[in-house]
């Protein structure tokens, strides 16, 4: 058993949060021996091919000649150069790789006593990692996952808006998005800003994001590295089943109402979802 990675504050912070609300929270792994550029150079070659994504980036103005890197940057010269304008990893599932399995199993156990009487059984636990170069933008989404964001190098910005506002996304997006049938980044409108609220975070400092709360990330001056551990649970596969189900009754010409959010379990949907589900299978 390792020693505490999240500190009595942070633990009484996320347990008044967990699950509706993002909060600002701190962790104790800077200086992981596992989250270093080097090793997570050696994890990028360790990982399958499918579960890294990555841009080499754009070359500077006024570079000299003999500073001019290849044009075909591998994924490991691009994490170990990470500092060069507009390039950025992200390395996927990373529990693919036993050592880090563990340090997600690890850190993810440390919560499950404040998350499993709320939202149940933590499933599919999977764990990203981004490294970006200074000044990158991810563009504005929401995901499916209960996530923690945990910085470990550079700052970074996170904009959250509130889950359940049907004038930002309508019910009809939602549904969608869980039958796979819409693009992961969202529609953008300058009206939108007001609602959201920034948090920022620096090297030992982390964020919740809640299931689907919808965020844009500016990264600050300096290369960042980030580490993203997500779960599922009870209560997210029954939101986004209950969605489904709306999606049905909605194509029958019905306008069904929204699953509730938490602690409304939207049970009744969800399992007629699979009840359907089932009978398609079976079909
Ligand atoms: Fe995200």
């Amino acid at each position: 058993m390792q020693p505490s990675i999240f500190p009595p504050e942070t633990r009484e912070a996320f347990a008044a949060a967990y699950p509706a609300r993002p909060v600002k929270l701190t962790h104790g792994l800077l200086g992981h021996p596992l989250l270093t550029l080097d090793a997570l150079a050696r994890l990028a070659e360790a990982l399958p091919e499918h579960e890294i994504e990555y841009n080499p980036g754009t070359l500077p103005i006024g570079i000299r000649p003999e500073d001019v890197p290849k044009s075909d940057l591998t994924v490991t010269e691009t994490i170990r150069s990470i500092g060069q304008a507009g390039s950025w990893v992200a390395l996927k599932r990373i529990e693919k790789v036993p050592a880090y399995r563990e340090l997600l199993h690890e850190v993810l156990g440390q919560l499950r006593d404040i998350v499993e009487p709320r939202t149940g059984q933590m499933m599919q636990l999977e764990g990203f990692i981004f490294i970006t170069s200074p000044g990158s933008v991810t563009p504005f989404h929401f995901d499916p996952e209960h996530n923690i964001l945990l910085q470990v190098m550079g700052h970074k910005t996170m904009t959250l808006f509130p889950v359940e506002d049907e004038a930002m996304f309508s019910a009809e997006i939602h549904e969608r998005y869980h039958l796979g049938l819409h693009h992961r980044n969202l529609s953008w409108y300058d009206a939108y800003a007001e609602k959201g609220s920034a948090i920022h975070i620096g090297p030992g400092e982390a964020i919740h994001v809640p299931v689907k709360a919808p965020h844009w990330v500016q990264n600050g001056d300096e290369p960042s590295v980030s580490l993203s551990i997500t779960w599922r649970s009870d209560w997210s596969y029954a939101e986004a089943d209950a969605r489904a189900f709306n999606h049905m009754l909605r194509k029958i010409g019905l306008s069904p109402a929204s699953p509730a959010p938490f602690p409304a379990r939207n049970l009744a949907k969800a399992l007629a979802w699979r009840a359907v589900r089932k009978l398609k299978g079976a079909a």
